[in-house]
């Protein structure tokens, strides 16, 4: 009898199979109701008294020795067999979830682009500047509130390094490197010390224009403006030129167009006054040109400034700044664009 249970340990222990089915066949043959271990149990009574410790012991073996075999083949075999019997190869796969351009990138690129068709090359600078190239060479007098801690990001042991303000500075680079005329447009991040709000940041983007040749006039400027807003917010678009004040421009002006969203009727984007302000903008200063080496009686030049983030709000009529900032995937998500 111990000589039986002794072979059919053997045989558990030799038994190899890859067929489920015979895996199942094995498991039947030897641990069903009516299989051999439960019909050996079924013997026990008939075992001598002193072979019975014994042959129990052997018996509980031969028991989980099956077991063990059973399962381990089953695991081996399911794992691999699983992956193939529940792919479908018929299922549409799942879509990768594709980025989108950010709006202000949007924006900025048209901007360029619109330029481009005219004739203007893109140029960049160094976020870091110094106090030349952002304010002492656009003409800004010494005691200008601008250059106050209140607006401008100064580098504490060196007042004469800051974060730029505006992108004007890498225009001083180009007139100081490159001979008119010069037709650019410089894009760029920009810092200003403001309270962040909906409607300021101390973080921005500009796209800051400028053209310096023989003869250059306002003229030039107010149509170069004029087919700018007709590619941005639409052919029926209108501009409207207010005087205003900068250091580095002589005349100079804001430019306002016809809001897009009433068609200039009124309505609370443009506070009911039927324009909304893009720009700044003017002919300018000969100190500037001068101060870059520019020769003032021969040269004439306009420039002009505009906040990437403001002309994206007119657009898409996003009413709070901070949106482009915090990068919601909910927010960003809706922009798609060409640029
Ligand atoms: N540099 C000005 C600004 O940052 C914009 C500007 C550029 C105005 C050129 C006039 C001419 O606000």
């Amino acid at each position: 009898m111990l000589k039986k249970i002794q072979d059919l340990l053997k045989e558990v222990e030799n038994f190899k199979s890859d067929s489920l089915d015979e895996i199942e066949q094995f498991r039947i043959k030897y641990l069903s109701k009516k299989g051999i271990v439960s019909e050996l149990f079924s013997e026990f009574k008939n075992v001598p008294v002193e072979q019975k410790k014994e042959f129990g012991q052997m018996m509980n073996k031969l028991k989980t020795q099956t077991l063990i075999k059973v399962n381990q083949l089953k695991d081996s075999f399911t794992a691999d067999d699983k992956e193939y019997s529940e792919l479908d190869l018929s299922l549409p796969g799942s879509p990768l979830d594709s980025g989108s351009r950010h709006p202000v990138s949007i924006v900025k690129n048209e901007i360029v682009e619109i330029f481009s068709r005219l004739g203007f090359t893109v140029s960049e600078g160094p976020e870091i500047e110094d106090d030349w190239h952002v304010f002492s060479a656009l003409n800004f007098p010494e005691e200008h509130p601008a250059r106050d801690m209140q607006d401008t990001f100064f580098i504490e042991k060196n007042p004469d390094i800051l974060l730029r303000t505006h992108t004007s500075s890498v225009q001083v680079h180009e007139m100081e490197s490159m001979k008119p005329p010069i037709r650019t447009v410089s894009p760029g991040r920009v810092f200003r010390n403001e309270a962040i709000s909906a409607r300021a940041h101390c973080i921005f983007h500009q796209v800051e224009g400028l053209y310096i040749d023989e003869n250059v006039s306002f003229a030039d400027l107010k149509q170069t403006l004029l087919y700018f807003a007709h590619e941005m917010f639409g052919e029926n678009t209108q501009i409207r030129l207010r005087p205003s004040y900068f250091p580095f421009t002589e005349p100079s002006a804001e430019v306002d167009v016809s809001c897009n969203l009433c068609g200039g009727k009124g309505c609370n984007v443009c506070k009911y006054t039927g324009w909304l302000e893009i720009l700044g903008c003017g002919m300018v200063d000969p100190n500037v040109l001068e101060a870059s080496g520019i020769d003032s009686n021969k040269y004439t030049g306009f420039a002009f400034g505009m906040g990437v983030e403001r002309i994206a709000m007119l657009k898409y009529g996003v009413k709070d700044l901070r949106l482009y900032f915090e990068n919601d995937v909910r927010f960003l998500r809706q922009f798609s664009s060409a640029f």
